[in-house]
């Protein structure tokens, strides 16, 4: 069955499909090959395990076309040495891309034919997984390709916790630094995610685990004790106030939002802990991009006394795209953390009430 897609996701596959064609005649040209470093096991935030126990290579696989194996039945290792991984990275250091999606992901690289090859049949296990326990979501994004995420996902909506046991125990056998604890879905959608949270950590107390919500979920104490199990969480609030809010995170509402996540900060403070990091994370886009918004911002999240203030650049949709980002003063007083964004860092170290002994 086929399932309507938003405009600008349709866009996105355009331009993505004759970004692919341009970079596999660009490495013709130039004898290169590429190397995928999360089939390569090379990047601990590269391979994604879904809701469904799939295992896919990238943040977006919305078709699922980018599914390796599942979980459920084979280890992640032999998923990586299986015929779908070795045939994508075979197709890679021969300078095709299998995917479109290759066209715009960091794990991509461009190197020497030679070198492509004989990395073809190369791979480790990776240092890290990111985990979506549920792709379920209570608000719809302009971006999201809800209808088809669901009907990829299928039955497979939301980890069960013996699928987060599996999971667990491949982290550790991984020797994982790293778990990425969300993707497509909103974590906290899941009535179950304080056990989910518990199993994942008894068997990897060290790991770094980091999350991201849009924190309307995010209301009693049960979820911020799930919460408090992770290192850093981000509060993807795009605006402030629910107008603006709901320009793209349809179903949105600020005042609740930002009333979760000072609350989660006031719980964590009053026990004395500095974990999570709680970040607000607001996407710039151009209609919450005045000089006079971003102070707002700043502000409030001082008055939530959040550890960081994160503002990133919207690339999509196209029509939304912020040009202030990138040009305007009120921007530039903060360094960029990357080309797309910028931490305003609130609560130094020395201001963070220590773990309680
Ligand atoms: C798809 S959301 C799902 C996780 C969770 N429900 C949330 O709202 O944070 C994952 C991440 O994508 C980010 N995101 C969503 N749309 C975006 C856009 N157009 N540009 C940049 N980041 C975006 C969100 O801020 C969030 O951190």
């Amino acid at each position: 069955m086929k399932t309507r897609q938003p405009a600008n996701y349709r866009t996105r596959q355009r331009l993505l499909a004759t970004a692919r064609r341009l970079l596999e005649l660009r490495a013709r040209w130039r004898q290169r090959g590429f190397v995928c470093r999360s089939l390569a096991g090379l990047a601990p935030d590269g391979l994604f395990i879904n809701s469904d126990m799939t295992v896919s290579c990238n943040c977006q696989d919305i078709d699922g076309r980018g599914q390796l194996g599942l979980l459920r039945t084979t280890p992640l290792v032999e998923i990586l040495r299986g015929p779908k991984a070795k045939g994508f990275r075979r197709q890679l250091a021969a300078g095709r891309l299998p995917l479109a999606r290759c066209a715009a992901c960091w794990h991509l690289q461009s190197v020497p034919r030679d070198e492509a090859r004989r990395r073809a049949d190369q791979f480790q296990g990776p240092k890290g997984l990111s985990v979506e326990n549920t792709v379920r979501c209570n608000l719809r994004c302009v971006s999201c390709c809800r209808e088809t995420i669901l009907q990829t996902r299928g039955r497979g909506q939301s980890l069960s916790l013996a699928d987060v046991e599996i999971i667990s125990e491949t982290l550790h056998q991984l020797g994982a630094e790293y778990c990425g604890y969300y993707n497509l879905g909103e974590p906290f959608y899941s009535p179950a995610i304080l056990d989910e949270l518990r199993l994942l950590r008894h068997r990897n107390p060290s790991m770094t685990v980091l999350s991201s919500t849009n924190g309307l979920l995010l209301d009693n104490d049960p979820k911020r004790e799930a919460a408090l199990l992770l290192d850093e969480l981000l509060f993807s609030i795009d605006g402030v106030s629910t107008p603006m809010v709901q320009r793209y995170q349809r179903g949105g509402d600020f005042d609740r939002s930002y009333e979760n996540m000072r609350r989660l900060v006031e719980y964590r403070d009053a026990r004395g802990l500095r974990r999570p990091a709680i970040v607000w994370k607001y996407v710039v886009f151009r209609w919450n991009d005045r000089p006079e918004d971003i102070a707002r911002a700043l502000q409030l999240a001082r008055e939530a006394r959040v550890d960081r203030l994160q503002l990133i650049f919207a690339r999509n949709p196209w029509y939304a795209m912020s040009w202030r980002f990138f040009l305007s003063k009120a921007f530039r007083v903060w360094k960029r953390t990357n080309w797309r964004c910028r931490d305003i860092l609130l609560r130094p170290a020395d201001q963070t009430v220590e773990k309680a002994a």
